[in-house]
């Protein structure tokens, strides 16, 4: 039976996580969030103080650990049973998952996980690859993109209004690293597929863009 998959991919902060979440939910289709289960690795692997360079090491980890994902109205994850949402979404974890994200036995490793999560009604798909290389099959396709001057604006906001000290430039620096090491690695980089419907957050509302994803899917 042919189960429909929408991908969303595109650099960190361009707004997929808002964007897929609302579109799953339109549609009531399942939603897979990758860059949680990159981060959540990460998480497993500053656990157990292990060298994030470690393909072996890392990869080993990634076999081994147990995640449960509940997509209720928040996503909760949970890895080896201990629940592990409220690290998920902290710079440090982010920081740590471009690293062995960058390990292409780790990326073999999750690629079965993703792909498991292609079930009936249909599926949204979150990441950098997952119309290249997890779905390539999938009939919709999206590249969701914005400047890294306003990815980084809309980061600072968040944390701001969280409570969290910020700085700006810091932040800027930090996204600009981030495209690089998600661009620039050898296993499934960061690229469009030439297959998706490109789209510039920069000057719009989440709102026009969910609208206008909503559209390549009617
Ligand atoms: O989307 P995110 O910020 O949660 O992703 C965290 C890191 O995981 C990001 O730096 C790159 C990596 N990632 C990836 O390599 N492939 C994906 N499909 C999703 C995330």
């Amino acid at each position: 039976m042919n189960i429909p998959v929408l991908t969303i991919d595109g650099p960190s902060g361009a707004g997929k996580g808002t964007v897929s979440r609302a579109v799953a939910k339109k549609l009531g289709w399942n939603y897979l969030d990758s860059g949680s289960i990159y981060r959540s690795l990460a998480i497993a692997a500053l656990n157990q103080s292990a060298d994030l360079e470690d393909e072996a090491a890392i990869a080993d980890i990634a076999r081994g650990m147990v995640l449960e994902f509940d997509c209720g109205d928040e996503l909760v994850v949970r890895l080896d049973g201990e629940d592990i949402t409220a690290q998920l979404g902290l710079e440090s974890t982010g920081y740590a998952a471009s690293i062995v994200a960058a390990l292409p036995e780790v990326r073999q490793v999750l690629l079965q996980k993703q792909k498991d999560f292609k079930r009936l009604p249909g599926l949204v798909a979150d990441g950098r690859d997952m119309g290249t290389v997890v779905f390539p099959e999938a009939e919709n396709k999206v590249f969701l993109t914005a400047s890294a001057a306003e990815r980084a604006k809309r980061r600072y906001k968040q944390l701001i209004e969280k409570g969290i000290d910020a700085n700006l430039a810091q932040i800027t620096t930090e996204i600009e690293e981030r495209d690089r090491r998600d661009m620039e690695r050898k296993t499934s980089p960061l690229t469009m597929s030439s297959d998706a419907l490109y789209i510039d957050s920069s000057d719009m509302p989440l709102n026009a863009v969910i609208e206008e994803v909503l559209n390549l899917i009617r």
